[in-house]
């Protein structure tokens, strides 16, 4: 039977009680973590959010309450009355609250608790997914607890800085149009508007671009961001953004430096780091050839070396037919020759399958000499020019990509390169990378839908200096975008907008949109336009991504309470689910099956 607390009020939380407090009455609640009865005494541990103390039943306690601490058991809800006390020489070094204990005088059961489906502890054994269809449970663990307490940190230090900035608080609607963020929409379907749907956004893009024409001039919000993409440890299919806009920007750098003086004081308030210099600005251009990726990670070397132009006539076939059309690249993995087996190259190999490669070519060289099938086509000369560029010496591994579709070597070596870096440990985890990817390209061509489409989106502003290039070369035009990379992630992106309509009416043909699809899909957005907009620009944070930095996971379900899994499905509560017949009937729908 559950007891009531009757008027009884907490005075202090479990983890708050040091030997100073000796002596005093004190009244907690909490967990029972644990629970010992040595016959005439009882010990259990007593967990809330902050921390876990020992409560004691001993010779000195009343024979009810003792009666009653007899029938305690893991989970079970309770409040404990009594007066802390030195553990004397029993203290216990694990815990914060480790040199006292609790004598208590009064118990009270609030809530009893069945077996648990998996012991509550921190070196917790149990699978994952037993772990997130019971996640309240496992939620009570302090590791789990700490990244939703660090959550909660990064939150407030972004609204306290926002708001000290003159930034204003704004929510804007769930149930929108579909924006176009490059991926799949979540559909609403209306009851009241048979067949037709709301999308949940992908971000507020639009609606905070038109608060920037309403005037509302610096506008921030927490914005839930829904995207039926593929997951990774860094995505899940609704996530949140620190999302931001402020008008009367021209200039990248006035958003990227408020937006970095905004991260320095997170960074500064949740993990007391100090910042003497500004992140580095990295040309999109230079991140890809010399990391291979548009968010490097620069905590180890690693390098990406175009070695196309030396071997465009060497003897090898792979490496000349590549070179031709395409590229040919190389990394030095200093060192790794020493300790890398046959298993372990074949499996770089394999890795560059992954990329659609046919596979890596490789020289080891060895203390008894250099392994290199393909060095018997190539002339002394070559060689040596391959060995000055990479700086190969005994005990490196090169590893050399080639195709004659010169961004699958780049994607290829720079995963590679990260892949290397983490397996052998190349760098020290616990240093943070902070940089900014600037000069993004405007546009790319997609093969897949045979026309340009947006690097960023389609309402990012070109580079002055190249708005020549969009008549002629709009593929080399560079965009007034900027992304936030910490540790090899993007952390964040943004961009200076478009706000003259006739510049947005030429950017969305450049994409290949006809005047009908405008009208039909952004009508409202242009129309905006015609009556006064300020020039702005913005950026959104990915705020799980930056809990998981800041908190040192890679598991980005680790920072969200109640997480989805890989299929995009919840394992505790079951969505998505089946509903029921009548509520398909009130939205018009039939479902084939
Ligand atoms: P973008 O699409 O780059 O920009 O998103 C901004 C940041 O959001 C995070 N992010 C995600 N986090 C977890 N799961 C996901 N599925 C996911 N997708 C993105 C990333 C990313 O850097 N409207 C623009 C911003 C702007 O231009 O102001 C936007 O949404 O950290």
């Amino acid at each position: 039977m559950s007891e009531l607390l009757n008027g009884l009020k907490r005075t202090h939380m479990c983890g708050a009680l040091r030997g100073g407090d000796c002596g005093k009455q004190v009244v907690i609640m909490g967990f029972v973590a644990k629970f010992r009865n040595l016959g005439n005494l009882i010990f259990a541990d007593v967990r809330d959010r902050t921390g876990i103390v020992q409560v004691a039943f001993d010779g000195e306690t009343s024979k009810d309450v003792f009666a009653k601490a007899e029938g305690l058991r893991n989970e079970y809800v309770i409040c404990c009355a009594g007066t802390v006390r030195s553990r004397g020489g029993n203290i216990n070094a694990a815990l914060a609250t480790g040199e006292v204990e609790i004598l208590v005088s009064d118990l009270r059961i609030l809530s009893e608790a069945e077996v648990p489906p998996f012991v509550i502890c921190e070196d917790i054994k149990a699978a994952e997914t037993l772990r997130l269809k019971y996640r309240y449970l496992d939620l009570r663990r302090a590791y789990l607890q700490d990244k939703l307490i660090v959550r909660d940190k990064i939150t407030k230090a972004a609204r306290d800085y926002l708001s000290d900035n003159g930034f204003l608080e704004i929510e804007t609607p769930f149930l929108g149009k579909s924006t176009p963020e490059g991926a799949r929409d979540y559909l609403v379907p209306s009851r009241v508007h048979p067949g037709e749907f709301y999308a949940l956004p992908q971000s507020p893009q639009l609606y905070k671009q038109l608060l920037m024409i309403s005037g509302l001039d610096r506008y921030y919000q927490i914005a839930r961001c829904f995207r039926d993409e593929d997951l990774r440890a860094n995505r899940q299919p609704e996530f949140t953004q620190i999302d931001l806009e402020m008008s009367y920007v021209e200039d990248s750098e006035d958003v990227m430096q408020l937006a970095e003086d905004m991260i320095k004081t997170i960074f500064g308030k949740c993990l007391d780091m100090k910042f003497d210099s500004a992140f580095r600005r990295i040309p999109y251009s230079k991140a890809m050839s010399r990391w291979g990726s548009d968010k490097p990670d620069t905590r180890f070397a690693l390098e990406l070396n175009d070695i196309t132009a030396l071997v465009k006539d060497c003897g090898f076939a792979v490496f000349t037919s590549a070179a031709d059309k395409g590229a040919v690249k190389a990394i030095n993995a200093k060192g790794l020759g020493k300790v890398m087996t046959r298993k372990d190259i074949d499996a770089c190999s394999d890795f560059a399958k992954g990329y659609g490669l046919g596979g890596l070519a490789f020289a080891n060289y060895k203390s008894d000499g250099v392994t290199a099938s393909f060095y018997k086509f190539l002339d002394q000369a070559t060689i040596a020019a391959i060995e000055k560029q990479l700086d190969a010496q005994e005990g490196d591994i090169l590893f050399f990509a080639a195709s004659d579709k010169a961004s699958l070597t780049t994607d290829c070596l720079g995963g590679l390169r990260c892949y290397l870096a983490d397996k052998y440990d190349l760098y020290d985890k616990s240093k943070y990378d902070f940089l900014w990817i600037v000069d993004f390209p405007l546009l790319e061509y997609s093969e897949e839908e045979g026309r340009y489409v947006a690097v960023h989106h389609p309402f990012t502003s070109v580079k002055s200096e190249d708005l020549h290039l969009l008549d002629t070369h709009p593929e080399q035009a560079r965009a007034n975008a900027y992304d936030l990379v910490i540790n090899g992630q993007e952390a964040g992106g943004g961009s200076i907008r478009i706000h003259d309509p006739k510049m947005q009416e030429k950017m969305f043909g450049l994409l290949g949109m006809s005047k009908e699809d405008i009208e039909a899909r952004f009508g409202f957005f242009v129309d905006a336009f015609k009556y006064g907009a300020p020039p702005h620009g913005g950026l959104a944070f990915g705020l799980d991504r930056l809990v998981m930095l800041v908190s040192g996971t890679d598991n980005i379900k680790d920072v969200i309470a109640f997480p989805k899994v890989q299929n995009a499905s919840c394992l505790m509560t079951g969505a998505p689910a089946e509903v029921e017949d009548k509520q398909l009937a009130e939205l018009n729908i039939n479902i084939k099956k």
